[in-house]
């Protein structure tokens, strides 16, 4: 392997940015066109305001965002120059009952440019259902798929993909200082972001490309299961203020989640408004 020099964040260009995601990008139309932001709110809502006029496959990164979102109405915390923001613009010619799979086809390919490059390190990269990417037991990204319907048409999507890469401890908000990390902290080596963008986009176009074909998860699914953190384990489901204690049995083949419930009764979730703590 050969090692080089992390220039630090502010003193490249965007096309010295551009040109380094090439060097290890290798996708036949994602991240072909790649905007550079160095402030916005959220990189979704930036992509959804330019999805009509650009076309499927464009990302969009930013070096910060003032109002990061997650899942459920969650604040993301993106600090500048220390993660990886970024959306994605599909187009998909699914129906939008199949949309939210998105989320679990970009887990599993966050999770596998991730153990990738963590090779050498032997901590666990897992997929917590449906959407945060733990490292070593703490969250260490996120994703947050958003769509824009006309009727019935699903126009496009909006794959928000949050890495936590060179944030140290002093970076995370009071709350979340046990649950969070980044590479950094778990590895204690500065990462350099660009690589880490190309790999991920790489990922995803190849297990996203089986999904708007066939309709059909396929390996995204049986890398989720494989990596999942809560398959066999016992959780809390919360929706709307109720919770639920329940194991986890598996994941269906559309991505929802298979649980045993306590009085023995195996139910279906599906991801909507739930959300859910391991015990
Ligand atoms: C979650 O864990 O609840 C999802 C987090 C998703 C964060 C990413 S960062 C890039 C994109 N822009 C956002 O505002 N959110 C997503």
């Amino acid at each position: 392997m050969t090692w080089r020099k992390i220039s630090p964040p502010d003193s490249m260009s965007d096309e010295d940015r551009t040109q380094l995601i090439h060097e290890f990008l290798f996708t036949k139309w994602l991240g072909h066109k790649i905007i550079f932001l160095d402030t916005v709110d959220s990189t979704n809502t930036e992509c959804k305001k330019r999805s009509l006029n650009e076309k499927e496959g464009i990302v969009i990164l930013s070096e910060e965002q003032t109002a990061g979102r997650g899942r459920l109405g969650r604040e993301w915390v993106s600090p500048k120059g220390k993660g990886i923001w970024m959306s994605l613009l599909l187009k998909p010619g699914l129906p939008s009952d199949k949309i939210p799979q998105t989320t679990l086809v970009a887990a599993a390919s966050v999770c596998t440019a991730l153990e990738a490059e963590l090779k050498e390190f032997s901590l666990p990269v897992e997929v917590k259902w449906p959407n945060d990417i733990l490292l070593d037991g703490r969250k260490v990204g996120g994703i947050l798929t958003e769509m824009q319907v006309n009727g019935e048409k699903v126009q496009s999507v909006i794959v928000g993909i949050g890495l936590n890469v060179n944030l140290r401890r002093e970076d995370f908000p009071p709350m979340l200082k046990d649950q969070a990390t980044s590479l950094f902290l778990a590895t204690g080596r500065v990462w350099e972001r660009e690589r880490l963008i190309a790999v991920v986009l790489n990922s995803f176009e190849s297990l996203y490309d089986n999904f708007s074909r066939t309709g059909e998860l396929g390996e995204s699914l049986t890398i989720c299961r494989l990596k999942s953190a809560v398959i066999g384990r016992q959780v809390i489901l919360s929706n709307n203020g109720t919770e639920q204690q329940a194991e986890v049995l598996s994941l269906g083949s559309q991505g929802e989640l298979l649980v045993r419930l306590e009085n023995g009764m195996v139910k279906t979730v599906i991801s909507g408004e739930i959300s859910l703590k391991m015990l």
